[in-house]
C-alpha cells in the first residue's frame, strides 16, 4: 500500500512543549517521517538531549528555551527557526498549564492571567508569526492542542477548559482567514493522556475508576497515539482537511 502521503520529507516543522509528552511523541514521529525540527520548552538540558534523539533519525534539530507565556520569547524562538530553516511548514502549538485546580469562582486574577497568557495568547502569537511567514512561502499547516475540557465543562478546571474553549474557535477563525492562502489550521481535543501533565489523574486509583466508568475504551491515551494524530492532520493525509478539531478521548464524550 502507498501511504507516502504521510510522508513530511523536506519539510519544517515547529512543535512548542517538545521535551516530553505529547510535544516530544508529535516531534519524534514527524521527524520519523521525514521533517526537520525546531523545538522549544523551558530546560535547556531536555531540549538538547530531544535534539540527540532527533538527530540520531537523520533529521536536523534545532532546540530553543522559551517560556510561551512571554511574547518576547515566542518572537525570539520565531526568528531563530526562521534564520536557522528560513521556512516553517508546520506549527504545532502545544505547550499549555494548567497551575491549580478549584471553583471557577474562586479562581484569582493572577491564575486567570497565568492561564490564557500561556494557553490562549501564547498559541495566538505564536500562530500569528508563523502564519505570516506561511502566507509569504505559499502554503503551511497549523495543529493546535487543545482538549476535551474545551468541549466540556470540568469541575475544578474552569480556567483551563475556557482556554481550551478558546483555543479550538482560534482553530476555526485562523482555518477561515488563511484558507485562501493554502494554510491549513486544525486541532486535537485529546481526553486523558499519560504524561506528567496529568500524573495526578492516572495515578489515583479512585479518580481512575470514575474515569474509566464513562470510557468506552476502558483505557487512558499514551502520547504516541497522539502524536499519529498530528501526524494525520500534518501530512497531505488530510489535504482536504481545515478548521476542525479531533476529539479522541476514548469515546469518552459518548
Ligand atoms: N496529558 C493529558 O491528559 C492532556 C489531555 C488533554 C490535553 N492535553 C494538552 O496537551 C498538551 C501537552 O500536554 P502534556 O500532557 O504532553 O504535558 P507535559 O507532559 O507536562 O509536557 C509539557 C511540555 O511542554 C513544556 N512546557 C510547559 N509549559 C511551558 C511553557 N510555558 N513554555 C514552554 N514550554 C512549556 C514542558 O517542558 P518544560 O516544563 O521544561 O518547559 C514539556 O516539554 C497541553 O496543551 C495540554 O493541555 C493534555
Amino acid at each position: 500500500m502507498d501511504i507516502s502521503y504521510l510522508s513530511l520529507e523536506g519539510k519544517v516543522a515547529l512543535v512548542t512543549g517538545a521535551c516530553r509528552g505529547i510535544g516530544k511523541a508529535i516531534a519524534m514521529i514527524f521527524a520519523d517521517a521525514g521533517a526537520d525540527l525546531a523545538f522549544c520548552c523551558r530546560n535547556q538540558p531536555h531540549l538538547e538531549e530531544v535534539a540527540e534523539e532527533i538527530r540520531k533519525l537523520g533529521r536536523r534539530a534545532l532546540p530553543v528555551a522559551a517560556h510561551v507565556r512571554k511574547p518576547e520569547d515566542l518572537r525570539n524562538l520565531y526568528e531563530k527557526v526562521r534564520e536557522a530553516y528560513g521556512r516553517i511548514d508546520i506549527l504545532v502549538n502545544n505547550a499549555a498549564t494548567n497551575p491549580g485546580m478549584g471553583p471557577l469562582v474562586n479562581m484569582d486574577e493572577r491564575m486567570y492571567d497565568q492561564i490564557m497568557n500561556t494557553n490562549l495568547k501564547g498559541y495566538t502569537i505564536l500562530s500569528q508569526l508563523v502564519a505570516k511567514l506561511m502566507i509569504e512561502q505559499g502554503g503551511g499547516n497549523i495543529i493546535n492542542i487543545s482538549s476535551v475540557g474545551g468541549i466540556s465543562p470540568d469541575k475544578g478546571l474552569g480556567l483551563y477548559c475556557i482556554s481550551k474553549a478558546a483555543i479550538i474557535m482560534l482553530t476555526k477563525q485562523l482555518a477561515l482567514e488563511l484558507g485562501p492562502y493554502n494554510i491549513r489550521v486544525n486541532a486535537i481535543a485529546p481526553g486523558v493522556v499519560q504524561t506528567k501533565f496529568s500524573e495526578a489523574l492516572w495515578t489515583n486509583e479512585e479518580l481512575m475508576e470514575v474515569e474509566m466508568a464513562h470510557t468506552p475504551l476502558n483505557r487512558i491515551a499514551q502520547p504516541e497515539e497522539v502524536a499519529r494524530t498530528a501526524l494525520y492532520l500534518a501530512s497531505d493525509a488530510s489535504s482536504y482537511v481545515t478548521g476542525q478539531t479531533i476529539v479522541m478521548d476514548g469515546g469518552g464524550s459518548l
